[in-house]
């Protein structure tokens, strides 16, 4: 039986090596051709991204994604992991955030508008989450998302604004019972349900 240690770390974007734009677009590919059900984007569409548009969506300091990387006990410490050729990319979230938004913010769906608005401003937002099925059920899930939003807490303490009650959001299809019992575990509360999805907050302290 095979010993792998885990570890959960951000992409860093400066600098960012190609081959970790290839690892990330292989394995978000993998997430939407294994678990199509769970996702608003198709395979199809995400298939036609140019290598540019792959680079864009992690060489930027608007969005950061979170990887959970598999590896033989003692080869890797977690700060050069992702570096790591013996390291297996195996998990992933994104958080997007308010500046992401209000970039986008005319070309976003009307309900992402609404429910990453929570508060009055916009709230960072988590997508994407995804875990491999032969690594499911070790806690990669909890730890994907306790890194997302211990990220988010750090961001808005460092921002100095006066009014640090950010709100983390996201959005996850009702049938999902997996997911949402996770999310619910990891402190995020039901906002409000738009069939087929439920979106669920949860504040930052
Ligand atoms: C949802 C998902 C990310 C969970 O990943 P994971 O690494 O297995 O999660 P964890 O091991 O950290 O599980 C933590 C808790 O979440 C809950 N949970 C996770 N998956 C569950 C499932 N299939 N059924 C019931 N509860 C589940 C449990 O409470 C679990 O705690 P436990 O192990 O003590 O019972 C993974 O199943 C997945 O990638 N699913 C497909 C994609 C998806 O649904 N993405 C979310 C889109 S919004």
């Amino acid at each position: 039986m095979v010993e792998y240690t885990y570890s959960v770390v951000p992409i860093p974007f400066s600098p960012l090596p190609q081959s970790h734009v290839d690892k990330h677009a292989s394995l978000r590919l993998l997430a939407l051709e294994t678990n199509p059900e769970c996702f608003s984007s198709t395979l199809e569409d995400e298939r036609r991204l140019s290598p540019e548009q792959w680079r864009g969506r992690i060489d930027t300091e608007d969005r950061v994604t979170f990887i959970a990387a598999s590896s033989f006990a003692d080869t890797s410490d977690s700060s050069t992991l992702l570096d790591d050729d013996t390291a297996k990319w195996v998990g992933l979230v994104t958080v997007l955030t308010p500046e992401f938004l209000q970039e986008r913010w005319v070309d976003l769906p009307r309900k992402f508008r609404k429910f990453a608005m929570r508060s009055g401003k916009p709230a960072h937002v988590l997508v994407s989450m995804w875990v491999h099925p032969e690594h499911r059920h070790k806690g990669l899930g909890r730890l994907l998302i306790s890194q997302a939003v211990d990220w988010v807490k750090n961001r808005v303490e460092k921002s100095g604004v006066e009014d640090k009650r950010g709100d983390v959001v996201l959005e996850v299809f009702k049938q999902n019972t997996g997911a949402v019992m996770l999310y619910r575990a990891m402190g995020f509360e039901d906002i409000e349900e738009v069939s087929p999805s439920i979106w669920m907050g949860r504040k930052i302290a």
